[in-house]
């Protein structure tokens, strides 16, 4: 199965260039800006708010928050904008956000590739663009990520988006299929530890979310500085078959260096993805994470197991269907 489902991360520039292209449907947006922007969305769709978020740290004044739950906080209001995202469309969690915005006047926009979400899209006027269907979420990350910065840019809201150097990388698959053997040689049996700065979490959580989606392995996720204030000690005695893989920024990252040296001097295997800074960060963000999916496939190889099936999110799924009463209530 990893033959064929490989085919939708290779084929990451073409995508990419395809949603550029994409129409956005009931394109408004409300008069003298926003008070701040929640994103919504779970897994693969939701991971986009991660990027976005840090994107708004260094480039908005107003605050970006991540949903990843039924109910939005209670400070998002009518002068908030609530995107939301969601590749099959049909995810109960980010619905809820949706109809909570709806009911608190707020502007709104959303991305899927069919569904509810687009269904609600089309009945309300919600601000929308469609995805190519057909693939698994996880594996529309270039759609989503350029989808959601098109909708913010009609609701005018400039963020830097994925650059032609950046597509090219996207294209470039032999190197990344080559780092991505790298990242998965001495994987198999092992558990990854993710290890970014607070700017590259995203690319930690997407990498934990691979190995569990695709690889069916447990992982971890920690993040510098807060890590220098409690994980570092666990690794004193550490325990278990870890592997850590640490983010470093191009060769003079000093922060994620000394994380990656303090872990080796700890004893566990430890491998570093010096991250090429001539990208910029949407580009960077999604190349690493074309490498760390290809490893993640390459290590469900090696293992037998099919990465395109995710049967136990199936179940919590129905569970979720099932579940009397109104989301987010316990
Ligand atoms: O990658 C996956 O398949 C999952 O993490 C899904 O993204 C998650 O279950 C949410 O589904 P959707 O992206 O369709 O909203």
């Amino acid at each position: 199965m990893t033959e064929g489902f490989i085919g939708f991360y290779l084929d990451w520039k073409e995508l990419a260039e395809q949603t550029m292209k994409t129409e956005v449907e009931n394109p408004s947006r409300r008069e003298g800006g926003y008070a701040g922007i929640a994103v919504t969305g779970m897994g693969g769709s939701g991971i986009v708010g991660d990027v976005i978020q840090v994107l708004g740290w260094e480039h908005l004044s107003i605050p970006v928050i991540v949903v990843k739950d039924f109910n939005i906080p209670k400070f998002v209001g009518k002068e908030w904008l609530v995107l939301s995202i969601s590749y099959s469309g049909n995810t109960l969690e980010t619905l809820s956000t949706v109809k909570e915005a709806m009911e608190r006047g707020c502007d709104l926009a959303a991305i899927s590739s069919g569904g509810k979400l687009e269904e609600l899209a089309h009945e309300h006027g919600i601000t929308y663009v469609k995805v190519e269907s057909g693939r698994v979420p996880r594996a529309s990350m270039p759609a989503l990520l350029v989808g959601a910065l098109k909708l913010l840019e009609v609701k005018g809201v400039k963020l830097p988006g994925l650059s032609s150097k950046g597509l090219e990388a996207l294209g470039r698959t032999d190197d990344a299929l080559k780092e991505a053997a790298d990242l998965a040689d001495g994987l198999l049996g092992r558990i990854p530890v993710f290890v970014s700065d607070t700017k590259h979490y995203p690319l930690a959580v997407r990498g934990k979310n691979e190995f569990n989606e695709n690889t069916k392995i447990v992982s971890k996720v920690e993040i510098l500085p807060e890590w220098g204030h409690n994980d570092i000690v666990g690794w004193e005695k550490w325990l278990g078959p870890l592997t850590a893989i640490v983010f470093e920024l191009g060769g003079n990252d000093r922060l994620m260096k000394f994380a990656a040296d303090y872990l080796k001097e700890s004893g566990v295997p430890v491998k570093e993805v010096v991250m090429d800074e001539s990208l910029n960060y949407v580009d960077r963000v999604l190349y690493y994470s074309l490498v760390i999916g290809l490893a993640s496939l390459k290590v469900a190889g090696e293992r037998g197991v099919d990465p395109s099936i995710t049967k136990s999110i199936v179940k919590y799924k129905s569970f979720l269907k099932s579940w009397k009463g109104r989301p987010g209530e316990a």
